[in-house]
């Protein structure tokens, strides 16, 4: 059976507009056969952010090779899964802190990612990345304020994941449109972003 890794960082949770699309992603990939859902909720985690012995302790651990310890436990889910789905909502110009210390989590050699002497090289299993995220005001892709997609689409290149996708609510809270319309549109895209799964 196939797994699915679900990461969900939408802070706000069931006021979550972003937490709204990934349930609905959530139900159409339970209907689909032959995979195994794992939800990853960051906000029920203890992630810790780098610093003095929690970095330290790293660094004894991959000198040692030691990649079962299970402070690399969310780098080894994260490597053996099929397929990633990441939802987090636009902050500050890209995605919510909680997700970047995950992220500094995932990022372990020999585990997610190889180095040799023509460069760095991603581990990793999955075939394909999908991120879902909803936007206060409106980013035309390529928009250089937009810096949440493009870094996860680089983290995706990186870990060796040769698909990625950014499904985006976006313009939600600008008043121009219907917030619901605006939820729609991001829905379907989501559900033809989920056939090519
Ligand atoms: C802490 C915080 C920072 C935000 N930063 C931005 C921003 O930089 N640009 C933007 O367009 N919207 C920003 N927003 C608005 C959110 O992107 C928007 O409301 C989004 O839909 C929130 O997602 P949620 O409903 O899943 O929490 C911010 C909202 C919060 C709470």
């Amino acid at each position: 059976m196939k797994k699915i890794l679900f990461i969900d960082c939408c802070i706000r949770r069931e006021d979550s507009r972003t937490k709204k699309l990934a349930d609905h992603v959530l139900r159409r990939l339970r209907q689909k056969n032959g995979y195994e859902i794992q939800e990853l909720c960051l906000m029920d985690e203890n992630l810790s952010y780098f610093s003095d012995g929690f970095f330290f302790q790293r660094e004894r651990l991959l000198a040692e090779k030691n990649y079962d310890h299970p402070r690399f436990r969310y780098a080894n889910q994260f490597a053996e899964a099929d397929k990633i789905i990441i939802a987090a909502p636009f902050w500050d110009l890209s995605f919510p802190a909680l997700l970047k210390v995950y992220i500094e989590n995932l990022c372990v050699e020999g585990i997610t990612f190889g180095c040799d002497e023509t460069g760095m090289f991603g581990t990793c299993k999955a075939d394909h990345m999908v991120f879902l995220t909803t936007r206060g005001a409106s980013y035309p892709k390529g928009d250089p304020m937009e810096m949440g997609s493009p870094y996860l689409e680089a983290m995706c290149r990186f870990f060796g994941i040769d698909r990625y996708d950014c499904v985006a609510a976006d313009g939600l809270d600008l008043g121009l449109r219907p917030v619901n319309d605006i939820m729609r549109e991001a829905i379907e895209e989501a559900d033809h972003v989920l056939e090519t799964l």
